[in-house]
């Protein structure tokens, strides 16, 4: 039987989430996509099973009232990270494969000297602890073997002013967990458990942040590869991570970046 892989945070085509999906699907695994509820009814792909997400939420209790009355939710239901879960085991029973392509720091543009307590926490709770609260609730359905795949930044290690609002603490938490969930998953179920240090990539959350084409630019005249990093790169990278080819690998940070994780000076 070929793998079954749920990928969180695809909400268009630009973005990695939907990089790994084409790179999983070319290799044989079949795709079911958690969309963030507010954009879920734009994105429709009749390839894959589209479940509408929201990963700040872990089950119905915890959603305030004004959010469930909201009219960008209130036409979708069962989004919660618990609900999600128990819908894709009612549909397939059992995963082989996550991927957790997500990321929101509503305060992003601030410097973390001037982010809010509730910008840091939204920044951490939509972007680690949604990782934590997917693989914990996805667990018990996920087939022994299985891999989980999410996406970092080199900010997590390294000044990168202008990510900011807590953002970088995000990603930081996230690598951590990376390490510290590997072993958990690994010893309780086989789970291999890796994040993705991507470079810098044009998409919708990058053109939010504002520096993204500088950022690019930096990387085109610094790296070792000099040459614009590619989307499927990255899906090539989370396709070879999930894959039993890469059956001893868990807990890692690996870097998709053209090399400029490598260089301590630009040149
Ligand atoms: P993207 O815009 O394609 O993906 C971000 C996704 O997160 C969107 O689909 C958005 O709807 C979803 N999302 C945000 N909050 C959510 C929530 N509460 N519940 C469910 N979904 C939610 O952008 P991109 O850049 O492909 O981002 C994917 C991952 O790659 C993120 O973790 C990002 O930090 C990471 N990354 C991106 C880099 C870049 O230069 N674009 C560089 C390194 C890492």
């Amino acid at each position: 039987r070929g793998k079954r892989a749920f990928i969180a945070g695809i909400a268009d085509d630009n973005g990695y989430g939907w990089a790994i999906a084409k790179s999983l699907a070319a290799a044989g695994a079949e795709i079911l996509v958690g969309t963030w509820v507010p954009v879920a009814r734009w994105f429709f792909d009749g390839n894959y099973q589209v479940y509408p997400l929201d990963a700040i939420y872990d089950s119905l209790e915890d959603v305030p009232e004004d959010v469930k009355t909201n009219k960008r939710y209130s036409g979708s239901s069962n989004w919660t990270v618990k609900e999600v879960t128990e819908s894709v085991k009612q549909d397939f029973g059992s995963i082989d494969i996550l991927v957790h392509s997500l990321a929101n720091g509503p305060e992003v543009s601030k410097p973390l000297l001037e982010t809010s307590r509730n910008g840091y926490l939204a920044a951490v709770s939509a972007s680690s602890y949604s990782f934590v609260s997917l693989l914990r609730h996805f667990l018990p359905i996920m087939n022994p073997g299985g891999a989980t795949i999410s996406l970092t930044y080199i900010a997590s290690e390294k000044i990168i002013p202008g990510y900011g609002g807590g953002m970088s603490s995000a990603k930081s938490a996230l690598e951590s967990d990376t390490r510290v969930l590997a072993f958990e998953a690994g010893r309780k179920h086989s789970i291999r458990v890796n994040t993705i240090s991507a470079g810098p990539l044009r998409s919708r959350a990058a053109k939010a942040i504002g520096f993204i084409d500088m950022m690019i630019d930096y990387s085109l005249e610094n790296a070792p590869l000099q040459k614009e990093l590619a989307a499927e790169e990255v899906g090539n990278a989370a396709a070879f991570l999930a894959s039993p080819l890469a059956s001893a690998i868990t807990g890692a940070v690996v870097y998709v970046d053209n090399g400029l994780n490598a260089m301590g000076v630009g040149v």
